[in-house]
């Protein structure tokens, strides 16, 4: 019988802006401290992109370059390319067009995906999709965000979290039973209310008073979306093991969203996993929203080895939230 077609990550790519922030730079900006950063969060510092007039897609741009260089393509191969990310360029067109065009990618058509620190994950799994179908050769998938374009710098609750950055991973059709085999997504609107950005959508378009009431920033109710992420993210990682019969000891690597090192430990712990088995790298990025899994396949990629079953998890604003299963392919 032949082999299912499944879907290879073939290279993994990342870029993250030169300019940090450090707790200690933060410290200035609001009543906070590195202290309750560090024990509260895992971070200690977070990348920004300063320069003014660039966003999302000059960070995509340059992963996606590198990418294909390090895979020996011209971006001119790539059939269609998904930009996960919610600070696009623009409210249109998509950040995926943009970018495309940036790197000369004249073959590529290609959409933006909007789903938070899932983001990802979503895009994956349906970048993979493609590629099972036997439509497409060549997908890329980019995780990508400038959460410094929506941080409110004077609240304390957000601003200490999230970092920029983009990561990228390339798509390829496999026969020997590697790549992207399972994934659980999953998502429930009811909780937008705790993670969301309140104006500049078609429900209270931008003037005066969303301007003057802070309304264009990123608000989070920590408390709420930190018990729903910890029970989330276990829960949907449990059950892709359980569906596949995954026992720890099969699982080289867990790959999470890298929102809290809290809700991270206890993922792992609920999956069996011994803290060498994560890949944790939120204490130099912070939370970069839809980068976070790509930057750490990207920082960990000469660690990886042929085989490898890694699990990917993620939970985001939406709230949106998942588990895919990907056996490494090189
Ligand atoms: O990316 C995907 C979705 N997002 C997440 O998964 C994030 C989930 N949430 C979290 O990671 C955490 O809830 C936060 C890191 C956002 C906050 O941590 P927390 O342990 O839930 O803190 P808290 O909101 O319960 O606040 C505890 C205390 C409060 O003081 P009192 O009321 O106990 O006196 C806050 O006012 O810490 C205070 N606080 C701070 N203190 C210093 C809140 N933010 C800060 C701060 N610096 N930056």
């Amino acid at each position: 019988m032949m082999q299912k077609l499944t879907a290879a990550i073939t290279a993994v790519n990342g870029w993250v802006p030169e300019d940090k922030l450090t707790n200690f730079d933060l410290e200035k900006m609001v009543d906070t401290n590195d202290e309750w950063i560090r024990t509260r969060t895992g971070i200690i510092e977070r990348r920004i992109l300063k320069t003014p007039g660039l966003g999302t897609s000059d960070m995509a741009a340059p992963a996606v370059l590198e990418l294909c260089k390090k895979r020996g393509i011209t971006p001119a191969e790539i059939d269609c390319l998904i930009v996960a990310t919610v600070t696009p360029d623009m409210v249109f067109p998509a950040t995926a067009n943009v970018v495309c065009d940036k790197i000369g990618a004249v073959n590529a058509w290609g959409f933006d995906l909007s789903a938070a620190c899932s983001g990802f994950l979503f895009a994956l799994t349906t970048g993979a999709s493609y590629i099972e179908s036997g439509r497409y050769k060549k997908v890329v998938v980019v995780g990508a965000d400038k959460m410094s374009a929506i941080v409110d710098y004077s609240d304390r609750n957000t601003c200490v979290i999230f970092g920029d950055g983009a990561g990228a991973v390339l798509l390829e059709p496999n026969d020997a039973g590697e790549g992207i085999l399972d994934s659980i997504l999953k998502s429930d609107g009811s909780g937008r209310n705790y993670l969301h950005m309140k104006a500049g959508g078609s429900v209270k378009p931008a003037c005066i008073e969303t301007v003057t009431n802070r309304e264009h920033f990123a608000y989070q109710e920590g408390q709420t979306v930190f018990k729903f992420a910890v029970k989330g993210m276990a829960d949907v990682s449990a059950e892709l093991m359980e569906r596949n019969q995954l026992k720890a000891e099969d699982i080289a690597w867990l790959v999470p969203h890298q929102a809290n090192l809290r809700i991270i430990d206890a993922t792992a712990n609920r999956m069996g996993l011994d803290k060498e088995k994560v890949m944790i790298n939120i204490s130099k990025y912070g939370n970069t929203t839809a980068a976070t899994i790509p930057l750490c396949l990207w920082e960990w990629e000469s660690r990886l080895k042929k085989g490898d079953n890694v699990v990917l998890a993620a939970f985001g604003g939406g709230f949106t939230w998942g588990a895919t299963w990907v056996k490494w392919a090189y």
